[in-house]
């Protein structure tokens, strides 16, 4: 369990099935999250959400976000761990619209990196999100990542965004190096 000021991050569990069922079904969502709509019953999904729970904990580091009186508004998660290169994949949805803005997206994204860079060995956490996500962008550049490039896939166009070891503070969870370069100008010639 990770404690930040305004979020605790947890293990999943099965009691998470329904809010995951109406977050993985809202149209809004997947269209900013660049995800299918999930096309499944809530039955079904409810009798596979065991097994992938399961199976997804194998692969994937995954933590549901709690406010700290213990109300489940999202998850996130890092995942396609490569120990040789060091680096691994993050994503996050705040799926409560209650708490978007507040700051709760940008505290988990702060307790899972204090965790990532003080309890694992890797160097680098890279993500990537629309570029017509304004909220998004906004949200990673405060806790530090750095925009490295731009990728048109299956007709969505993506901003990548990096966060290295070496920028990320070593007295507080907050004292990252500020990410300056942050214009899309200045980063253009890096795709
Ligand atoms: C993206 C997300 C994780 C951010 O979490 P959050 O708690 O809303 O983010 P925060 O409040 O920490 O930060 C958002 C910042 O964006 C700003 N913002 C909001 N809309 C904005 C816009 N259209 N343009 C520019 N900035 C905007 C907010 O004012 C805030 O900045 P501030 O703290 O300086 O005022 C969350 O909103 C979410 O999951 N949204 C739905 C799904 C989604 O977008 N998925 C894609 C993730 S890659």
């Amino acid at each position: 369990m990770l404690t930040g000021s305004k979020v605790i991050l947890r293990e999943k569990r099965l009691a998470d099935a329904r809010d995951d069922y109406t977050w993985q079904t809202d149209p809004e969502l997947a269209q900013l999250d660049a995800t299918p709509l999930l096309d499944t019953s809530l039955i079904q999904y409810l009798l596979d959400y065991p097994i992938k729970l399961h199976y997804s904990s194998l692969i994937r580091c995954q933590f549901a976000i709690d406010t700290l009186d213990g109300k489940h508004i999202g998850n996130c998660v890092y995942y396609g761990i490569n120990e040789t290169k060091g680096e691994a994949e993050l994503g996050i949805m705040i799926g409560n619209r209650d708490y978007w803005d507040k700051g709760y997206g940008s505290d988990a994204l702060v307790s899972l990196l204090s965790h990532i860079f003080r309890e694992t060995k890797l160097n680098r956490v890279y993500l990537k999100t629309l570029d017509s996500n304004q909220r998004a962008q906004k949200c990673f550049q405060k806790c530090g990542f750095i925009p490295y490039g731009y990728l048109n896939k299956d007709g969505y166009s993506f901003v990548l965004m990096e966060i290295r070891r070496n920028q990320w503070g070593k007295k507080g969870k907050w004292e990252f190096k500020t990410a300056s370069a942050s214009s899309r100008q200045s980063n253009q010639s890096l795709t």
